[in-house]
Order: C-alpha cells, then sequence, then structure tokens
C-alpha cells in the first residue's frame, strides 16, 4: 500500500498555505481489500442487529441518515458534505491516534480524525487500538447532532488549555472523555441507552455495559468523573448517565482551571468505587473485575 499524502491548507500570517504531512491522509478507498469491506459489513450487520433499544435513538438515527451502510467501507468523501451541513465539522484521515495537542487542535476546529484503516478478520471482538470500523461508525454518528458537536469542539479547546496547564490536567480532562464520549450511557425514556464510541463499536461491551449486574451505572457528575480512574483492557468497572446531551453541553461550559486546581489536592477514586453523594442506578456487584489495572 502506498503512503497516502495530502495537502493541509494551514492558517499563518501569511495567509493559507499547504504544508505536507504525513499526519492527515487521504482515506485510500480504492486500495481496500474485498477483505477489508466484509470486515466492515459484518461488525455493522452485528452491531446494527443488537443496537436498537440499546443504542441512543440519536445515535441509530443519525448513522442512517449519513447514509453508512453494511455494502461498502464508507468514503469519508460522501460524508463530509452531509456532516459539513448538519454541525460544519468534517472528516480527515489518520494512520491512527494522534498526539494530543494534534487531536485537540483538529477537534477544535471541527476536523474528526479517523483511522483508514480496518481491523482484520480475526479481530473483530477486540484490537487494541482504535480503526475505521470505531472512527467511523463509533463516533461519526453523533457529530450529526449539533449539541453533542458544539460539545466535542469545546472539548477539543479544553484539551488545548489543559495542555498548557499542565500533565495532572490533562489526565482529568482524558477521563472525562473517557467516560462521556468513549463510554457514556445516556438515560432515555424507555430507559438508559449507549452512547459511548467506545461501547457502540463492541458487541460484548453493549450488552454487558446495560445487561450485566457487574458495573455501577452513576449519574454523571463533571467533578467525580474528572477524579475517576479508569480501564484500558477491560470492560469498565462504572459507567455514567446523562440525561441528556445538552446536560453534558452546559455542565461543561465552566472554566475548568479552578477544578483542576482542586483535584490537584485530593486523591483519585479508583475505577469501581461508589462514593456518597453519587446518584446511583445501579449499584455493581463487581463479578469478574480485576483488583489491579485501573489507569
Ligand atoms: N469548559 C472547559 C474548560 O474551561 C472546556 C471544555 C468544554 C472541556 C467541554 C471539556 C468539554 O477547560
Ligand atoms: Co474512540
Amino acid at each position: 500500500m502506498n503512503t497516502p499524502r495530502r495537502v493541509e491548507h494551514q492558517l499563518t500570517d501569511k495567509g493559507y498555505v499547504p504544508v505536507y504531512t504525513t499526519a492527515v491522509v487521504e482515506q485510500p478507498w480504492g486500495d481496500y481489500t474485498a477483505t477489508d469491506h466484509e470486515v466492515w459489513a459484518t461488525l455493522f450487520k452485528r452491531q446494527r442487529e443488537i443496537l436498537p433499544g440499546r443504542a441512543s435513538k440519536e445515535f441509530l438515527a443519525q448513522q442512517e441518515v449519513m447514509g453508512m451502510s453494511a455494502e461498502r467501507i464508507p468514503k469519508f468523501d460522501e460524508l463530509n458534505p452531509v456532516l459539513r451541513k448538519a454541525t460544519g465539522w468534517e472528516l480527515i484521515g489518520v494512520e491512527g491516534l494522534l498526539p494530543e495537542l494534534t487531536f485537540f487542535e483538529h477537534l477544535a476546529n471541527r476536523r474528526f480524525p479517523v483511522t483508514w484503516w480496518i481491523r482484520k478478520p480475526d479481530q473483530l471482538d477486540y484490537l487494541s487500538e482504535p480503526d475505521l470500523f470505531h472512527d467511523l461508525f463509533g463516533h461519526v454518528p453523533l457529530l450529526m447532532n449539533p449539541v453533542f458537536a458544539d460539545y466535542m469542539a469545546a472539548y477539543g479547546r479544553g484539551g488545548v488549555k489543559a495542555h498548557g496547564i499542565g500533565p495532572e490536567a490533562l489526565v482529568n480532562l482524558t477521563r472525562l472523555y473517557w467516560y462521556t464520549v468513549e463510554f457514556g450511557l445516556i438515560k432515555e425514556d424507555d430507559g438508559l441507552r449507549i452512547y459511548g464510541s467506545g461501547i457502540v463499536s463492541s458487541k460484548s461491551e453493549s450488552i454487558h455495559c446495560l445487561e450485566s449486574k457487574a458495573p455501577n451505572r452513576i449519574g454523571f457528575d463533571l467533578e467525580r468523573i474528572m477524579r475517576t480512574r479508569y480501564r484500558i483492557d477491560t470492560f469498565q468497572k462504572t459507567y455514567f448517565v446523562i440525561d441528556s446531551y445538552e446536560q453534558l453541553m452546559e455542565a461543561t461550559r465552566p472554566d475548568f482551571t479552578p477544578i483542576y486546581e482542586r483535584l490537584g489536592q485530593v486523591e483519585s477514586f479508583p475505577a469501581g468505587s461508589v462514593q456518597p453523594g453519587d446518584r446511583v442506578f445501579n449499584r455493581g456487584t463487581g463479578e469478574g473485575w480485576l483488583d489491579d489495572g485501573d489507569v
């Protein structure tokens, strides 16, 4: 596979200048193999089968509006006009995880980085880094929602700021991303639903997060979340539940600087702990939990 390359136009004091970068790449759509398209189709059908009644209505509806389908790996260039028109966001192709500051700057400018490659057939259930299926199927549909779209851009700006404050602030902010964007639940009229991308792109966690008795399900609380460690290699021990996407936006509007200062003075909570003052939907049994490994 040749390394794709794209000309980025970056705004400098000399106006827009083209910059060659290896960080942002053209989606090499024509190079996807029949196997790549099959992996997409298999995962897409499998998730669309189990997600009705489990995923947020908004997620499912927006995914359809975007025109993603099992038929073939979507082209970023076909999704972009739809996304731009809805919320001003666009997708850019990347090789994988980006340096933090680069990632934040993309988000702040309403560019969502999507890994261009897709996992292999023997990785349908798990892989340790984000691929096209996770990024595109999991993250992109809610970028069509104006409130969630604003939240993601605000998060990007908040990330640039936290990066300037220091590594501890970044740890606190990353927990917020983890427990909302990646592993968030939302309370809808018919019950709890999934909106976190890390969940909707995983069959086993989509079922576990709602149906298992093991995890805690606790109401969203900004500072509590920013103080809580998480798991990267197992199901989450705790899921936090928002009442609405507006709640997320409103709760994160204030300046986080004093929060970072406060959190710098106190211990973090273990991933599975229940704290006084928590609004507990379910207290987990803790079945199957490993004792160590919270990050
Ligand atoms: N209000 C936050 C700050 O001052 C920025 C932010 C917004 C962070 C939304 C996360 C999500 O840093
Ligand atoms: Co992700």
